[in-house]
């Protein structure tokens, strides 16, 4: 949550930061700021409230000049999203902050520093962090020595970049569970919440760990350790698109993600797939051993990847003949669980960095996990280094901040867990190798699907005028209801809720009325015609229903009920293909209600505080 983008160069660094931001503006966009120092030592900042296109506006008339430079973007957890509250803060037109997370200790920090005369212009925990290490300047120390005596203090999670206009050619970074990256330049040099931003500027990059400080220079990046030894980080070559954060030929990143999961899809079973069985050590070096070990699964995430793990858990009982259990991760890490013998946690996370999957990891070391597994699509995201083995997605990068083809790709990569403990378990070859045909089909299957565009476009005009709908679905395809449900929420603002089809006479079926459509996942598989007869329920009470079904089960449209006729898929892959008009009800639904598709009020993309 929120974007942090730094720079020090001998050129203006105005316009880096700028195009930094915007390329980070899915991580908030409540408001944005810049703040800029020169060589002489002259601090400016700019800031505005709401998007960064605002920022940019203020800037093409107040020209910012310098080569030391710290942005954000804010998503508000303290004090309204306002220009006030917006960041960089100041301590005393000297010391500029910009901060991701959270200070949960900053009351009792800033009594402290009002007694010694500091006077607080916003209502956010950051601008503690501003007065704090002005006034620990005050001894002869370093701008890094003052963030490391700051850190000591600072209770919560941060990522944070500091500048102090005395010292104009530097900028001191701190990270303490909130990530950052550095980006290498010659003769110059960045940091970023999220190597994307600098990606036009460098593909050299290097992860902080927890606890890091470094001192950026022009010339130089050095990195300490929370101890303040000198440490190196390893750096490497990003091979990520340049032209990932650009929307291409779509309207919105949603449009363009939900078009990319063929080929998503594709890159992530790519050399990890091979006549008919999955690869050893797919999931990380000495995986295939320790798979065979497994005997229980704990699947931990929040949000779409925790959908995801709902699905998977019909799949390891029915085909791994594994016990499953599936929980949300702020529930997981403050409750005490039982772990069976020989339990495998898997996370899953397109950003790799939410603050309560990675809590609940954290947690899961001490509980007696056998081993941790993280099905991630951020490289160097802290799951990723914090898992004892790692399956990187490779879905490229989720910018719309409703997850769309990472959900999918989450998908085939749990489909391939399966087969891989599975085969240890009893699940035959023949069985494996029709998993895998069918896995290897599903590109084309989504393609085709995505042919229902146009229908589904005329679908949600039904919907603009709705306050809520329903979500049906049976089996592994509840979780594509809840799934489903959750997109139309998160961008139509429609009041969604998904049910599993059997539970509708238990209390549901008194909302259905021609007010409240109602959206059926409907795949030809064996509980097909229990579901029809959920169906007929609905009907039966003047429902409107919207259903989406394998052309072969026989639903017919007329006055109450609109059926969109979806290809032929093998039913246990069914849910992934069956997602893909979910995601495009909700997206034509968002855009006719006018809505901000890629960017809905109140979220962030990367939920990196509690
Ligand atoms: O990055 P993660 O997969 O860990 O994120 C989890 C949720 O915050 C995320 O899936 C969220 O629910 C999506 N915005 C839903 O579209």
């Amino acid at each position: 949550m929120c974007g942090i983008v730094g720079a020090v160069a001998q050129r203006d660094v105005a316009d880096i930061l700028v195009e930094g931001l915007r390329r980070l503006e899915y991580r908030g966009y409540d408001s944005a700021g810049i703040a800029i120092v020169n060589s002489e030592g002259a601090l400016t900042r700019v800031r505005r409230l709401g998007k960064v296109q605002a920022l940019e506006e203020a800037l093409n008339t107040q020209f910012v000049a310098g080569g030391t430079g710290i942005a954000h973007t804010r998503w508000a957890t303290h004090g309204e999203p306002s220009e006030i509250n917006a960041h960089p803060h100041v301590s005393c037109e000297t010391i500029a902050v910009v901060h991701n997370g959270i200070i949960e200790n900053y009351r009792v920090i800033r009594d402290a520093l009002i007694q010694k005369g500091y006077l607080f212009e916003s209502a956010t925990d950051t601008e503690v962090i501003a007065h704090l290490i002005h006034d620990l300047l005050k001894a002869d120390i370093s701008l890094r020595e003052a963030v490391q005596l700051a850190s000591q203090q600072l209770e919560g999670a941060y990522g944070m970049a500091i500048m102090d206009k005395r010292q104009p050619d530097r900028i001191v970074v701190a990270r303490s569970g909130s990530p950052l990256v550095i980006g290498y330049g010659l003769g110059e040099n960045f940091v970023a919440s999220d190597q994307l931003a600098l990606l036009p500027v460098t593909r050299r990059f290097a992860f902080l760990e927890e606890g890091d400080i470094a001192e950026i220079t022009r010339h130089r990046v050095q990195v300490f350790d929370r101890e303040g030894q000198p440490v190196e980080r390893a750096i490497s070559e990003s091979n990520a698109s340049h032209d990932s954060g650009d929307k291409g030929p779509y309207k919105h990143f949603m449009a363009k993600e939900i078009y990319e999961q063929p080929m998503a899809l594709q890159r992530t079973m790519e050399g990890r797939i091979q006549s008919g069985h999955v690869l050893d050590d797919v999931f990380g070096t000495g995986s295939a051993d320790l798979l065979a070990h497994v005997e229980h699964i704990q699947i931990v995430a929040c949000g779409t990847s925790y959908n995801a793990g709902m699905v998977s858990r019909y799949w390891f009982e029915a085909l791994a003949d594994l016990s499953c259990n599936v929980e949300i991760a702020s529930e997981f890490r403050y409750r005490k669980s039982f772990v069976p013998r020989n339990s495998l946690l898997v996370t899953l996370s397109q950003s790799g960095e939410t603050a309560d999957t990675l809590a609940a990891l954290r947690l899961a070391k001490e509980m007696g996990y056998m081993s941790s597994l993280t099905i991630c699509n951020v490289e160097g995201s802290s799951l990723v280094r914090e898992s004892d083995m790692a399956y990187m997605m490779k879905a490229g990068p989720e910018i719309g901040v409703a997850s769309t083809k990472a959900f999918t790709v989450q998908l085939t990569a749990l489909m391939m867990l399966v087969v891989a403990i599975g085969r240890h378990r009893g699940l035959s070859d023949e069985k494996q190798q029709q998993i895998i045909s069918g896995l290897l089909a599903l590109p084309a299957k989504i393609t085709q699907t995505l042919m229902l565009d146009k229908e589904i476009e005329q679908l949600a005009e039904d919907f603009s005028d709705k306050q809520h709908s329903l979500f049906l679905g049976r089996g592994s395809q509840y979780p594509i209801a809840l799934e489903g449900a959750l997109k139309m929420k998160e961008i139509s603002y429609i009041h969604a809720e998904a049910y599993a089809a059997g539970e509708l006479k238990h209390g549901p079926l008194a909302l259905i009325d021609a007010e409240m459509p109602i959206i059926v996942v409907a795949p030809n598989n064996e509980l097909l015609e229990k579901l029809k007869s959920n169906v007929e329920e609905v009907r039966a009470r003047g429902g409107l229903l919207y259903v989406f079904a394998d052309k072969d089960a026989n639903f017919k449209s007329d006055d109450t009920m609109k059926v969109m006729d979806l290809p032929h898929v093998d039913e246990l892959l069914a849910p992934i293909v069956y997602t893909v008009p979910t995601q495009l009800l909700a997206y034509h639904v968002a855009l006719i209600r006018g809505t901000d598709v890629d960017q809905p009020r109140n979220l962030a993309k990367s939920v990196t505080v509690e």
